[in-house]
C-alpha cells in the first residue's frame, strides 16, 4: 500500500494502473461502514484507492472542524489490512492553496435540509469530490447510504459535469439496535448513546406507515415523531424524493425518509428507502 500526498505523486503511482480503479472518499475515522465500502470496491476493482482528508470547506465556522476524530494511524492499518493499493493523504494547504478560489455549487439539491442547516456544505462536499476525482480518475467511486443528500448532490454533480464516474451507494451499515454508522458517534455519552436509536425508529414507523397504505407524508411522520422522545430533540422528519431532495406531500415511492435529531450537541442523520410495492 501506497501512501501519497500530493497530486503528482497519486498521477505517478496510478500510471498504468490496472483497471477498473475504484475510489473510496473519507474522512478517516474509519468504521464498519468505510470498510464495507472498501470491501466491495475490492471485490470488484483491479485497483483499490482511499483517499483521507478532513474537509474544512465543508465545516461551518461553528462546526466540529478541529474536534472530528482524527485516527491516522489506525486508519493506515486498517487500510493496509483491507487490500488498499493507494492512499491519498494531502494536507489542508496541498489540497487548498493560497489563492484557492473555485468551487463547484451542485444547486438546489445541495440547499434543502441539511443543505440549508450547514449553509456552503455541499459546495464544500462538491467541490473537495471533484478534485478528488480529477486527481484520481477513477471509473467507480463508492458511497454509503447514510448520506443519502451528499449522494444526491453527488450524482447531480456526476451528471452535469460528464464526469464518467459510476457512482456506487452501499446500504447504511448499522448497530444491532438499529443505530447507523459514524465517526460522530464516539461523541455521544452513555445517556445519549442508549438513546440514538429512536431516530432509525422513527424512520421505521414512516416506512411501515407507508408500507401499510398510508399515503400522506404529515400522517405517516407523525407516526415517525411519535418515537423521538426526551433527550431527543428532532430537527427534521419528512419523506423526500431521493434525487431531488423536494419533500413529497404525496409519497410515491420509491422514495426517502429522512430524518436528523440533536441528541445534547450531537446532530444525528438518518434515512430509510421507501420502496415501490410491485
Ligand atoms: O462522507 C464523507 O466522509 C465526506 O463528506 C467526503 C465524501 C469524504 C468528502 O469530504
Amino acid at each position: 500500500m501506497r501512501v501519497v500526498r500530493i497530486p503528482a505523486e497519486v498521477r505517478a503511482a496510478l500510471t498504468g494502473v490496472s483497471r477498473p480503479l475504484g475510489l473510496v472518499p473519507t474522512m478517516g475515522a474509519l468504521h464498519a461502514g468505510h470498510l464495507a465500502l472498501i470491501r466491495r470496491a475490492r471485490d470488484e476493482s483491479a485497483a483499490v484507492a482511499v483517499s483521507v482528508f478532513v474537509n474544512p470547506l465543508q465545516f461551518g465556522p461553528n462546526e466540529d472542524f478541529e474536534r472530528y476524530p482524527r485516527a491516522f494511524d489506525d486508519d493506515m492499518v486498517q487500510l493496509r489490512d483491507a487490500g488498499v493499493d493507494l492512499v491519498y493523504a494531502p494536507d489542508v494547504t496541498t489540497m487548498y492553496p493560497p489563492g484557492f478560489a473555485t468551487a463547484v455549487d451542485p444547486g438546489p439539491v445541495g440547499e434543502r435540509y441539511e443543505g440549508a442547516l450547514r449553509p456552503g456544505h455541499f459546495r464544500g462536499v462538491a467541490t473537495v469530490c471533484t478534485k478528488l476525482f480529477a486527481t484520481i480518475a477513477p471509473d467507480r467511486t463508492y458511497f454509503g447510504a447514510k448520506d443519502a443528500q451528499q449522494v444526491a448532490v453527488l450524482r447531480r454533480v456526476v451528471t452535469d459535469l460528464d464526469l464518467g464516474i459510476e457512482l456506487i451507494v452501499l446500504p447504511t451499515v448499522r448497530e444491532s439496535d438499529g443505530l447507523a454508522l459514524s465517526s460522530r458517534n464516539a461523541y455521544l455519552d452513555a445517556e445519549q448513546r442508549a438513546a440514538a436509536p429512536a431516530l432509525h425508529r422513527a424512520l421505521d414507523a414512516i416506512v411501515t406507515a407507508v408500507r401499510n397504505g398510508e399515503r400522506n407524508a404529515q400522517r405517516a411522520v407523525e407516526r415517525g415523531r411519535a418515537e423521538l422522545q426526551t433527550p431527543m430533540r428532532e430537527v427534521y422528519l419528512d419523506v423526500v424524493d431521493p434525487r431531488t431532495f423536494v419533500p413529497e406531500p404525496e409519497i410515491h415511492a420509491p422514495a426517502l425518509a429522512i430524518g436528523s435529531a440533536w441528541l445534547g450537541t450531537t446532530r444525528l442523520i438518518d434515512n430509510e428507502p421507501i420502496e415501490a410495492t410491485s
